[in-house]
């Protein structure tokens, strides 16, 4: 039976949140981390190895899907769940953010955005009604509005003029995802307002009139220090409603995420496992270790023999070294793995925690694993 998106708030812990998320794919316990699965895979993963790390949910791509193989095509074949083989959640970017960062010839106007493809340069245009026609061919359980990303710094003449739109397609996305009738699934609206916390404020409460499903957090760790995105993060939360769930888009780091949940943030989506893991570094409760490194070719030990997923835990640092040094396809697959487990595990673990009331405590022992560092 498909069920209806909700979202339930079960514990706070400071401004730490407990909470699951239900789609039509199933439910989604948070804080959450998604996998990024762009071209309707996880990079070098198969779903049921993504789902063996305990991902419950997985973020796909409006623009490049819409390029290759065609939202139309995905939706004759079954939908992006079908097409791909994953039974669980996904979510949808827009496309407004890739637009920004991969296409040609950009023109934005008041509709929307026409470009050419990175992949044959090819005419296409994406307007915020467009965008929820594909989101929905596809068959996405959470929906994202097309809104306009800006790199940082930018003046705040620009940030505004971009946040206002953000608002104003934000508006033109409820009514076409309305429209549309999908009972059931999601749409989130995205924050905008760079590093400018009343602008922020302005836009969570903007946004919050028009009413979501659940909000993002747009514009970030575009090129601003921690610190900042972090200022913004703590600004922009409480000006959100309690009872939706927030998502902080493409962060980050492991120590990214823990500070964010301290912030009030649910939800995140980032590259950095897979990309890392194909370019040889490990993300572990030591830190991040660098297999490339010659100090790891006669290490017989484990990642982490403490580890929750066999692979940081059978197989040596000295294996997972000449894998990488011989760039063998299976390095970079078990290290985005081991990658995307430890994710999963780190937010598994501050689930945990806020159940228990002691967040703070997970949080240090944590930082403190990573201070230590490997060895
Ligand atoms: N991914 C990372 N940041 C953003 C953003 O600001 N907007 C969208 N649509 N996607 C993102």
């Amino acid at each position: 039976m498909t069920q209806s998106f909700s979202f339930t708030l079960h514990k706070t812990d400071g401004m730490a949140r407990r909470g699951t998320v239900v789609t039509p794919h199933g439910p989604v316990e948070t804080p959450a981390f998604m996998p990024v699965g762009t071209q309707a895979t996880v990079k070098g993963l198969y779903p049921e190895a993504v789902e063996g790390t305990g991902a419950q949910i997985l973020l796909g791509n409006t623009y490049h899907l819409m390029l290759r193989p065609g939202a139309e095509r995905v939706a004759a074949l079954g939908g992006l769940h079908k097409f791909m083989n994953w039974p669980h959640a996904i979510l949808t970017d827009s496309g407004g953010f890739q637009v920004m960062s991969l296409a040609t010839l950009r023109k934005l106007t008041e509709q929307g955005v026409t470009f050419r493809s990175h992949i044959d340069g090819s005419k296409h245009e994406l307007t915020p009604e467009r965008s929820i026609e594909i989101q929905a061919l596809l068959g996405t359980d959470i929906t994202m509005q097309l809104d306009e990303c800006l790199k940082l710094p930018a003046s705040r003449e620009e940030i505004e003029r971009a946040m206002q739109l953000s608002i104003r397609w934000g508006e033109r996305s409820k009514r076409a995802f309305e429209a549309r009738a999908r009972d059931g699934y999601a749409l989130f609206g995205i924050v905008q307002g760079g590093d400018d916390v009343p602008l922020r404020q302005q836009s969570a409460k903007a946004l919050t009139d028009i009413g979501f499903h659940g909000y993002a957090i747009g514009g970030l760790a575009v090129g601003e220090p921690q610190e900042v995105m972090l200022k913004v993060v703590e600004e922009t939360t409480p000006a959100l409603p309690a009872a939706a769930p927030r998502y902080l888009m493409g962060v980050g780091t492991p120590h990214d995420l823990i500070e964010a949940v301290a912030r009030g943030v649910d939800m995140f989506d980032c590259v950095m496992p897979t990309r890392n893991g194909r370019h040889g570094m490990a993300f572990t409760r030591f830190g991040q270790i660098n297999l490339s490194n010659a100090r790891h070719a006669d290490d017989p030990r484990p990642l982490d023999e403490d580890s929750p997923h066999p692979l940081a835990r059978v197989y040596s640092r000295a294996y997972l070294h000449h894998l990488t040094k011989a760039n063998e396809m299976l390095g970079q697959v078990m290290l985005s793995t081991i990658n995307i487990a430890y994710y999963q595990a780190l937010t598994a673990g501050m689930r945990a925690a806020i159940e228990a009331g002691r967040f703070a405590d997970y949080r240090e022992t944590v930082l403190e694993g990573w201070r230590k560092g490997d060895l």
